[in-house]
């Protein structure tokens, strides 16, 4: 459904006089934001998306298209033809930051997909991904501000499409989404967090590692939000969250989790002791396999 147009309204006999507009939904605001092109649209976007317009969580929106907006560079590729190179360079550690910065910028468009893409949910659950879209647009614009002490712009290095092809895999299935999406790649970042920042710390990147205590901090609340809408759609129809997971994970092809795990994260972020336990076992199984496997 598109935003109701323009009435024209009758004020008095012989006059006709515009009505105000229509307030355009929380939701297609979203879809605007995600369809900005250009890094500074899509962040003042996001900041001008308006609290208190109505929800509108009933609307079918049409996709325009062209989705998720955004710039030329970087330029993307498959993840094997991005090169990790040593932390403890300048050229490196931008890399790295502009890796990172790279997954924000990736985040914003992927809370904002959620809003607008999938109607029929309570208002709260669309107000929760706006306040993840905002503290992602933030992250963004951290790791910016500190890749440009560096000497970098976003842009500058090729980057992975990997966050994005996920959502495209899960376009159709909010459950699916929200088990694979926040719940899988948001909460890895959970676990690959305090190595990064380490990393950054022993190159004496105070900055970059406070900026990664930052995200740390946010990203446990932005997989709690995943995991309690994840339980929610579950309960609604009528699946067990724990058997419902790995379901999910091998009809889209989600990328195996390796550990080290980042436990108190995950327990911070709403993981329940049985799913600590399956990832603990899944992780256990497949270092087995890799181990029995012939070597050549
Ligand atoms: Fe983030
Ligand atoms: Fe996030």
């Amino acid at each position: 459904m598109t935003e109701r147009p323009l009435q024209p309204v009758r004020h008095d006999a012989g006059s006709v006089q515009p009505a105000a507009p229509a307030p355009v939904s929380l939701r297609t605001q979203a879809l605007q934001a995600l369809a900005c092109v250009e890094w500074p649209d899509k962040l003042a976007a996001v900041a001008a998306i308006d609290d208190a317009a109505p929800v509108r969580a009933d609307a079918v929106l049409d996709d325009p298209g062209g989705l998720p907006g955004r710039p030329a560079r970087p330029e993307l590729g498959p993840p094997s033809q991005v090169r990790q190179r040593s932390v403890n360079t300048v050229p490196g550690r931008a890399a790295m930051l502009h890796a990172i910065a790279h997954i924000e910028f990736n985040a914003i468009n992927l809370a904002l997909d959620v809003i607008w893409r999938f109607p029929g949910m309570p208002d709260a659950f669309y107000r929760d991904w706006l306040t993840v879209a905002r503290e992602e647009a933030y992250h963004f614009g951290l790791l910016r501000e500190h890749l440009a002490t560096l000497g970098h712009v976003y842009g500058d290095f090729p980057a992975h499409n990997g966050l994005w092809d996920m959502a495209e895999k899960t376009r159709d299935d909010l459950l699916a989404r929200l088990a694979l999406v926040p719940r899988t790649l948001e909460a890895r970042g959970l676990d690959a967090s305090p190595l990064i920042r380490d990393k950054l710390a022993r190159a004496g990147d105070a900055q970059g590692a406070a900026i990664l205590d930052i995200l740390l901090r946010d990203e446990i609340g932005h997989v709690a939000i995943g995991n309690r809408w994840y339980r929610w759609v579950c309960a609604g129809r009528g699946l067990d969250p724990l058997a419902t997971y790995p379901v999910m994970a091998e009809r889209y092809l989600a990328p195996r989790l390796r550990g080290p795990f980042n436990w108190a994260a995950r327990r911070a972020a709403g993981f329940e002791p049985e799913e600590l336990a399956a990832l603990a076992a899944a992780d256990e199984q497949a270092r087995h396999d890799a181990e029995a496997r012939p070597r050549t």
